[in-house]
């Protein structure tokens, strides 16, 4: 995720801005920028690449005699007490100086810095080009800048971002300068975080709380749907349409590293509470739609799909799992053959594929050696590659012909969670998509199915919020069980194999996760009175089988812990305990059921004493093959 730090008050600015933004690394980016006002005028500073490079070229640009100027870089005011900085990770639009942030208007008047997805931007950027504003990035967040300038031309700093508030749709926060006010920052929230921290004298505004830690440990939270106005004497909240708000002053006790996490005990959990808003960012525009999904973007270009008669899904881990899921959704939605293998397997497989295959690498770090490879030999044999990744500008990116990103911001921990997530999401999106290109699906069912994967992510916060003591609790109780059998049949199969690998990979308990079908023909031998088996049985056409199964369980005495959609009044018969998901398209189900599993992985590792962030033996990135 991006990161944002504002500062107004007395002290030269810069500093604080480069130390602040150095302090959000932690997020991941790709390039960094700051902008500063002084005498009337903004001057901005923008790098790829890590913040050295940023902080030389502000050092360049604020005339250091040893360091010869670059040619784009403005001047950086030295007497600057007011600024703005981010930390970019790319989502729309490459990674170069022009893509990162600040962004200004075409009067370089007003800078803006944004986290987040501005759903309509396409829509603004068109009516705003319309009206002579002049873009220089490809990013969604530009406009913001555009938008602002166009409101002050009638109005204040602050009423011009009321406005544009009004007008924007997504999912984001921002904050804005202007040249005409240089004593104020406008800071904006919908869903994305963005938190004050007060000072004597001078204020901070950041998206996360270690970039002003070192100065105040005073902090305002801004919620969801508000507006800041940002002065060296004080801070003003607002509703978007200008009504005062009452905030207190809270003053955190968090150490560094717990400020890094947000307050949470690990970054693992920290990211599992990040899911919603990483699924929200995952879709945000690409379901504007109510009768279908758009993936055009960036390197994605349709004409890929074309003539496709059958999709190899190829991956490892984790992301095979998603991959399983995304391969139902293909196949029950646009009715296409998929076929999918564990990379490292099909390599080496003398594999038979041709061109009129569709090839789908999925990756969250786009690195992985093994799968890396088998995108190349199925290019190699003449099929169409296309990448799901979560990294821009990975290699499988450059390997591939075509890229859906899958947007879940930087994931620290090593097992996998929110990226998890963001991955099927955006198999739901390509398998909807491809439905709708074929005609598989009649028109209702592809706005039903629309609209229900806009609801995942409130979905996924209200289970996070409601499960997590329920889940301690079960947890607690059975931390100390040598060994877990999950059981899933079709799509919750693919649940059962997550749940099983979140499990045994951060708790080091042996698990094991079949097909509810295949229980009988050996895995049954090992259930006796102290086996848990977590039963995926939510909603799906093969529910009443896998309740069969669970019975099985059952008459050997082993005890079942079953995820079951909220309502279905059935399963409580079944089971020792249940985990209940809310209810959603059958399909859709499959994401919110994992949730409770990397809950349930997380508490029994703590319970165990584990270090869940970084397991043995493991690394976020395997590039050896
Ligand atoms: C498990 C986990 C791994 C990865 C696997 C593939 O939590 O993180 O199983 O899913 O190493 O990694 P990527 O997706 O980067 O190719």
């Amino acid at each position: 995720m991006c990161g944002i730090v504002g500062y107004v008050g007395q002290r030269p600015v810069q500093e604080i801005l480069l130390a602040g933004l150095e302090k959000l690394e932690y997020r991941g980016y790709d390039s960094a920028g700051v902008s500063v006002l002084a005498e009337g005028e903004i001057a901005s500073v923008r790098a790829v690449g890590n913040l050295s490079k940023l902080r030389a070229a502000v050092l360049r640009s604020d005339g250091d005699a040893a360091q010869p100027q670059s040619a784009p870089v403005a001047t950086i005011a030295r007497p600057a007490t007011i600024g703005i900085g981010h930390t970019r990770w790319a989502t729309h639009g490459r990674v170069t100086e022009q893509n990162a942030h600040p962004h200004f208007d075409t009067s370089d008047r007003v800078h803006v810095v944004v986290n987040g997805i501005v759903e309509n931007y396409l829509a603004l950027k068109t009516r705003l080009r319309d009206m002579g504003a002049d873009f220089t990035s490809e990013t969604d967040a530009e406009v913001i800048a555009h938008l602002v300038s166009h409101h002050m031309a009638r109005g204040s700093l602050v009423e011009a971002v009321r406005a544009a508030y009004a007008e924007l749709r997504g999912h984001y926060a921002f904050v804005a300068m202007s040249a005409d006010e240089p004593e104020t920052l406008v800071g904006a929230r919908k869903e994305c975080p963005l938190i004050v921290g007060r000072g004597d004298g001078e204020q901070f505004l950041a998206s996360a709380v270690p970039a002003f830690l070192a100065h105040t440990r005073d902090v305002q939270f801004i919620e969801n749907e508000e507006i800041v106005i940002v002065r060296p004497d004080g801070v003003e909240f607002e509703t978007p349409d200008g009504s005062p708000i009452e905030r207190e002053i809270t003053t955190v006790d968090w150490d560094e590293s717990t400020a890094e996490k947000g307050g949470y005990e690990t970054f693992m959990l920290k990211e599992i509470h990040e899911q919603a808003d990483a699924v929200a960012e995952t879709i945000a525009d690409r379901t504007l739609r109510d009768d279908g999904v758009d993936l055009a973007e960036a390197g994605l270009d349709e004409s890929l799909f074309e003539g496709v008669e059958r999709i190899l899904i190829l991956a490892a881990g984790t992301s095979f799992h998603a991959g399983l899921i995304g391969r139902y959704a293909i196949e029950e939605w646009a009715r296409l053959p998929v076929e999918m293998d564990i990379a490292s397997e099909w390599r080496y497989r003398n594999p038979i594929v041709s061109e009129r295959e569709l090839v789908i690498g999925i990756t969250q770090s786009g690195e992985t050696a093994d799968t890396l490879a088998a995108m190349r030999l199925a290019r190699e044999c003449g099929a169409k590659v296309l990448a799901v990744t979560n990294v821009v500008g990975s290699q499988a990116t450059r390997d591939a012909d075509g890229v859906l990103y899958t947007r879940a911001g930087l994931e620290v921990s090593v097992a996998a969670a929110k990226t998890f997530v963001c991955q099927v999401a955006a198999m739901y999106l390509l398998a909807l998509r491809l439905a709708e290109l074929r005609g598989t699906l009649p028109a209702e069912r592809i706005a039903e199915l629309v609209a229900e994967i806009r609801r995942l992510p409130a979905r996924i916060a209200e289970l996070i919020v409601s499960l997590d003591g329920t889940i301690q609790a079960a947890a607690e109780r059975h931390a100390d069980s040598d060994f877990y059998l999950y059981l899933g049949r079709h799509v919750g199969r693919a649940v059962a194999l997550e749940g099983a690998l979140k499990l045994k990979e951060i708790s080091y308990i042996a698990t094991d996760a079949y097909a509810g079908g295949e229980m009988k023909h050996g895995p049954i031998a090992l259930l006796d009175e102290s086996t848990p088996v977590v039963c995926i049985a939510t909603d799906m056409p093969v529910l009443d089988k896998m309740i069969s199964n669970m019975q099985e369980v059952r008459a050997r005495g082993a005890h079942v812990i079953a995820v079951a959609t909220e309502g279905d009044d059935r399963i409580a018969a079944q089971a020792e305990e249940v985990i209940y998901v809310p209810r959603t398209d059958w399909m859709l189900q499959a994401l919110l059921a994992v949730i409770p599993l990397q809950l349930f992985a997380y508490y029994v590792a703590r319970k165990r004493g584990l270090n869940v962030d970084q397991p043995r033996n493991l690394a976020k990135t395997v590039t050896v093959e």
